[in-house]
């Protein structure tokens, strides 16, 4: 650590000032206690045994050390979710022995109608004991006793003290698929038959499957959004209080290549543009029934056909990550759930060598760590947009406060540069913080590379560390010295932050 005083900076700075004043104690909009389970995960349902097994059918410890990562920083349980499309259109075959079929390649890895999975898919999670499920059931099908066929086994060998939650359905408002069409498979869906459906899959689960008390389904897992959840639970969704969890999916893009990061992903505008969508119903579920939390259950930056990892697996689409997650929690998302697929571009890391590919951590990753750290394990912080005075659209400050008071800022540069493709030299955003009175000195840690937004994981660090396939997904520290400690003068302190680049500010006491 380097130790540096803020006035030292200011002096020397030519670059756009900028000032953020951050109030003592939380703002009154700022968001409720933010859950210590929020960065969830999710593996498409083949995926999930690459995700978890070696090829020689030993246990992963890679993926252990790195959902350990995340959730050693919050305290929380990894809650992950089981799914996507290939399980609302598969099949549990009791004599099966391979957990699922076909495995999960690079170009087979959502194979709709033709997943089965058998017993030993379930046993997979018993190697991630700390760990919860979030079992989604098929109700693309139209038998109801196929999605009774995995909850009953689902519970006989995970238990239901480490399932989640049972979810009938995947993106229901993308039904019919052209290819699968009814009386085997359902037809198009409105309010009414899809609320018909979920709560007649829910109740021939329950009848089959002793539920614990209290809600337990998670319901719409919609793509599309063209249900309304309003009127969904005036048709009586949660007419016998089933619903524990109302969650939807997300993906910022479609398609996308190098030259898009900086308009498609590193773009504050749209980022809260598109999550501002959910607002209505955030607010209805806030107002009518604040004891069921939304979820953003299956996320992505982009669903990009050709997984195109210039656009999705950088420091700039990482950059998004962190601004997703922020900017969603100041609006009442309780929870996300980062979507990971056999060689999909937003993986957060390929678990297993494959089709060429050697196993390794992707940026994408790297957010986590940080909005971990941000919202720490204390489980009352509460996070806020904070304004940033001068700083325009794409420098964004938030304030983590911990019992009411201040304890951390996070600042996220999405302006766009990038060592290959940008000309001249890498721009900063020159910030005076003003910080409560009784904080005497401020560590600033960096979610960076020198590469700028193009840069891919391999020379990135957050805080100075790396998480590599050589340490297994152990933090390896000190990478790059980084981390500065700033003294306050005269109520301030000044941090630079470089173009597409972003920081956390450790408010801590004199
Ligand atoms: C920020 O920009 C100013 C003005 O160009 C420059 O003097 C300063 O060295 C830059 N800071 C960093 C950390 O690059
Ligand atoms: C992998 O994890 C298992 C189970 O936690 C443990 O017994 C083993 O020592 C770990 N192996 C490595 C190489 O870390
Ligand atoms: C995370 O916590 C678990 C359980 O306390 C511990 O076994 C593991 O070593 C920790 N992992 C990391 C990466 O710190
Ligand atoms: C599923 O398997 C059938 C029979 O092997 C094949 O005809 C079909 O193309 C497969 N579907 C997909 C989506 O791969
Ligand atoms: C419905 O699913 C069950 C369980 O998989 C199966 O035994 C039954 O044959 C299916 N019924 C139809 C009509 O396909
Ligand atoms: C669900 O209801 C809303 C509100 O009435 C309506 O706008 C929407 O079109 C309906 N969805 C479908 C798929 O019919
Ligand atoms: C379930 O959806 C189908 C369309 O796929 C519809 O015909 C049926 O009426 C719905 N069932 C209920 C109970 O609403
Ligand atoms: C909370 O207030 C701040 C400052 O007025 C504003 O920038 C921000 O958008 C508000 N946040 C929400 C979620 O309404
Ligand atoms: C960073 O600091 C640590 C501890 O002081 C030192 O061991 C390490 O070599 C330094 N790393 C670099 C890249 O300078």
């Amino acid at each position: 650590m380097v130790i540096q005083t803020g006035l030292l900076l200011s002096f020397l700075s030519l670059s756009r000032a900028i000032s953020i004043s951050v109030p003592g104690p939380a703002p009154s909009n700022a968001s409720k206690y933010v859950d210590p389970d929020f960065p969830g995960l999710a593996f498409e349902q083949a995926s999930l045994v690459e995700y978890f097994q070696n090829r020689d059918g030993s246990f992963n410890n890679f993926s252990q050390n790195l959902i350990d990562a995340i959730f050693n920083r919050t305290g929380g349980t990894p809650l992950i979710r089981l799914g996507g499309t290939s399980a609302d259109y598969g099949h549990y075959l009791p004599d099966q022995t391979t957990p699922a079929l076909p495995r999960a390649e690079a170009d087979n890895y959502q194979d709709i109608g033709n997943t089965t999975i058998g017993p030993a898919y379930w046993e997979l999670t018993k190697s991630f004991p700390n760990a919860k499920f979030i079992i989604q059931l098929p109700m693309a099908i139209s038998n109801v006793s196929e999605a009774v066929a995995w909850a009953k086994s689902a519970a006989e060998i995970i238990g239901m003290d480490r399932i989640q939650a049972f979810e009938p359905g995947n993106e229901v408002d993308m039904y019919p698929d052209p290819q699968l069409m009814p009386p085997i498979y359902q037809g198009r869906l409105n309010n009414e038959t899809y609320v018909g459906n979920f709560t007649k899959y829910a109740a021939g689960v329950a009848d089959a499957v002793q539920l614990p008390d209290g809600p337990f389904f998670q319901a719409f897992d919609t793509a599309l959004h063209t249900l309304h959840v309003p009127t969904c639970f005036d048709l009586g969704i949660n007419r016998n209080n089933i619903v524990k969890t109302v969650a939807q999916h997300y993906y910022q893009t479609n398609g996308g290549g190098a030259s898009d990061l900086a308009t498609g992903l590193m773009n504050h505008k749209a980022i809260a543009g598109q999550l501002d969508l959910f607002r209505p119903a955030i607010d209805y579920l806030a107002k009518e029934h604040p004891d069921i939390p939304y979820v953003m259950s299956e996320v992505g930056n982009s669903l990009n056909a050709k997984h195109d990892y210039d656009y999705q697996a950088t420091l700039g689409s990482a950059l998004w990550q962190v601004d997703f997650q922020l900017y969603g929690l100041t609006i009442g998302v309780a929870k996300f759930n980062f979507q990971q697929i056999m060689h999909s571009g937003f993986d957060l890391w390929l678990p297993v060598d494959s089709a060429g590919i050697p196993a390794q951590v992707f940026s994408n990753f790297y957010a986590q760590p940080f909005v971990a750290d941000f919202v720490g394990s204390s489980g009352m912080t509460q996070v806020a947009q904070l304004t940033a005075t001068g700083a325009g659209d794409n420098v964004v400050a938030y304030g983590a406060f911990v019992n009411g008071q201040a304890e951390r800022v996070a600042v996220v540069n999405l302006n766009y540069w990038s060592s290959v493709f940008s000309d001249g030299p890498r721009s900063n955003v020159s910030i005076s913080v003003n910080v409560p009175e009784s904080v005497g000195s401020v560590v600033v840690g960096r979610l960076a590379s020198p590469g700028g937004a193009s840069a891919h994981a391999d020379t990135m660090t957050y805080g100075g560390s790396q998480w590599t396939y050589d340490s297994l997904g152990q933090e390896v520290k000190n990478v790059v010295n980084d981390t500065q400690v700033l003294l306050v003068q005269d109520g301030a302190v000044v941090v630079e932050v470089l173009d597409s680049e972003a920081v956390i500010l450790q408010l801590n006491g004199p």
